[in-house]
């Protein structure tokens, strides 16, 4: 018995905002975002919309195109660090949008690694028997923890949710295997530092901006491009399958640098990459989703084809998913 990811579904929030918006805003040009990062705009939730609102859209996409009703499923997992609220989980919030009355459910917080780990759990209780019907969404409102006054971070995020059914198979197709690591040593490279127990909401909090996203972004990138480098190759060898045979690579969409060099580690051409932060920007646990979604609604994913998923983010955390289609 394997798992299988058996359908798909996404969801973007519509206003739009553009690098020359953010010219607007802080001390930057679209020369730069663009040359630096690869984004050139980014999809930002309305001020009503929480996590849980664009997870539940990605989420009803996935169970139709599963053709499962809500109350099939029995296990949700939700991937996010801009959860709804501290608790409850946003799983529990969404299980209740959506209706989802016989599902279990709970988050899980790796950064932008974090739907990676969601496929390896899920993987793990589809195999052990213990669920049948996963639901797995990664989702982000990264806008409402962004400091709209540090050039260095506002211009590399956004907002969107992704959605993956999971589900146990016979066959020979589906989750060939996962990764996961990480490395709290290096937890000071993307933080958000306020309101946890260590740094509780407070005046002095709120006047040092800790409740906004901090990166140290060149030293995160040196990391990620030697971590991810190393994470496919290992993958791929560990599975016995060769670069040549992979059909395509779905990459955490943080910075179009850092895919280039892991697909030229693998002497993938970028044509057997999907790509598609020019329009999304990093959507942290909801990138990975999303470009899966997308790769598959543009029939760039056939029956029988390796797909590796990988992914890299604050903790630190990094992980894979190779799969066969
Ligand atoms: N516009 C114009 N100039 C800028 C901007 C901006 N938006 N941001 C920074 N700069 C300037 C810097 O101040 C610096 O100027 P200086 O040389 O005068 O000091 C210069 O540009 C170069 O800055 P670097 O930080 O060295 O630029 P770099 O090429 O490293 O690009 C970036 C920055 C895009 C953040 C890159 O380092 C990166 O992508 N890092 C990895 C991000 C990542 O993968 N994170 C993990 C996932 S995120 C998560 O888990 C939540």
């Amino acid at each position: 018995m394997q798992a299988k990811i058996v359908a798909t579904g996404s969801y973007l929030p519509e206003k739009v905002l553009t690098n020359h918006d953010l010219e607007k805003l802080v001390d930057t040009t679209d020369e730069w975002i663009l040359e630096r990062t690869g984004i050139k705009e980014r999809r930002i939730a309305a001020s009503s919309q929480a996590a849980s609102d664009l997870g539940v859209e990605a989420a009803k996409a996935a169970l139709k195109a599963a053709d499962l009703k809500a109350s099939n499923i029995d296990l949700i997992i939700v991937a996010t660090v801009t959860p709804d609220m501290p608790f409850p989980s946003t799983a529990c919030i969404l299980q209740e949008k959506l209706g989802a009355k016989n599902a279990a459910a709970f988050d899980i917080n790796a950064v932008c690694s974090g739907f990676v780990y969601g496929l390896s759990v899920a993987d793990a209780y589809i195999k052990s028997g213990m669920a049948k019907k996963i639901l797995l969404v990664g989702t982000e409102v990264m806008s409402k923890f962004m400091d709209w006054e540090d050039r260095t971070t506002c211009v590399l995020f956004g907002d969107g949710a992704g959605a993956v059914v999971i589900a146990p198979t016979r066959g020979k197709a589906g989750i060939l295997s996962t990764e996961i690591y990480s490395d709290g040593k290096m937890q000071d490279l993307i933080q958000l530092p306020g309101g946890g127990s260590l740094e509780p909401p407070s005046e002095k909090t709120l006047q040092k901006r800790r409740h906004f996203i901090k990166m140290k972004g060149n030293e995160t990138f040196k990391v990620a491009v030697k971590t991810l480098e190393k994470l496919v190759v290992d993958t791929l060898a560990k599975n016995h399958v060769k670069p040549s045979d992979l059909s395509l690579l779905i990459p955490h969409q943080a910075n179009i640098r850092i895919i280039s060099a892991t697909a030229k580690r693998l002497g993938l051409s970028m044509d057997k990459v999907y790509t598609n932060l020019e329009k999304y920007g990093n959507t942290s646990a909801a990138s990975v989703p999303i470009a899966f979604d997308e790769a598959i609604k543009e029939g760039r994913v056939r029956h029988g084809d390796y797909v590796l998923f990988e992914a890299f983010g604050g903790g630190l955390t990094w992980g894979s998913a190779l799969i066969k289609w």
